[in-house]
């Protein structure tokens, strides 16, 4: 049984090094995931695969069923997870193209379903979350990355806002002052989430264009494309490398 599941983001809707072996429908209390879990192995370590925005990359950012995602994860045994996801690079040295690993989050979305501890509770549950992802899974990526020569980038603060739209250039400068680093609109409340059932959670960042008013010109889907795919082919390399690595992760939070 895999321990460990990859959410892919955009860009990464298919894991090619993936070797599938069954597709599995979870119900969960919460509704549908984005789809089935994949179930398969990469090299030789068993793993789940699931694409945040569906298969045929469908679901926005704001409509993406987090709680069924991170449930159905945990129902079938998970206790680790990377997920990948595409940000705008805000601090000068988040360059598009390279990858980050943050290490803090600050939360700018609204309205989404962000809880498994609302109703029908013994008593009121207040995670610990001083630290949002997983120090054990980030250190691995970060390991895995420098084995690699990838150059990535090995810390940061991720700027989770509400999208589908992309911000302006005045939430952008809010955004570097408050401290965000990098911007993306996936980031909560899965990591919040998945502390909630404790699995151990750890973000790999894919820098895809410069943050709003922060690039030469207006951001275009052409350069978003181009970066996406260097940055894809990185991140792809980077699984194979810390996926063996990553057994070594206890299940303990
Ligand atoms: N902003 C928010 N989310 C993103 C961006 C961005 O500039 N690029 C990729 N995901």
């Amino acid at each position: 049984m895999a321990e460990l599941a990859i959410i892919g983001g955009t860009g990464l809707a298919t894991l090619k090094n993936l070797k599938i072996s069954k597709r599995e429908v979870i119900r969960t209390p919460y509704g549908e995931p984005s789809g089935p879990l994949l179930h398969g192995v990469i090299g030789e370590t068993d793993v789940v695969f699931i694409p945040r925005h569906g298969r045929g990359h469908t679901i926005p950012p704001h409509r993406v069923n987090y709680r069924a995602n991170i449930w159905a994860l945990r129902e079938v045994g998970v206790c680790k997870v990377i997920a990948v996801a595409a940000v705008g690079g805000i601090r000068q040295d988040m360059e598009p193209g390279r990858l980050a690993f943050p290490d803090q989050i600050i939360d700018y979305t609204w309205s989404r379903e962000h809880t498994f501890f609302e109703y029908d509770l013994e008593h009121v549950n207040h995670i610990e979350f001083t630290r949002p992802y997983s120090d054990d899974v980030r250190c691995l990526l970060i390991k895995a990355s420098k084995q690699l020569d990838l150059n990535a980038v090995e810390n940061g603060t991720y700027g989770a806002t509400q999208g589908p739209r992309l911000e302006t250039a005045a939430e952008i400068k809010r955004m570097q002052r408050d401290g965000c680093d990098m911007v993306g609109m996936t980031g909560m409340p899965e990591a919040s989430l998945a502390r909630e059932l404790e699995l151990n959670y750890a973000t790999c960042a894919v820098i895809v264009n410069w943050a709003a008013g922060l690039g030469a010109g207006l951001i275009s889907m052409e350069d978003i494309e181009a970066s996406l795919a260097t940055g894809m082919e990185k991140v792809r390399r980077l699984l194979e490398t810390a996926i063996p690595m990553l057994q070594r992760v206890n299940c303990d939070i």
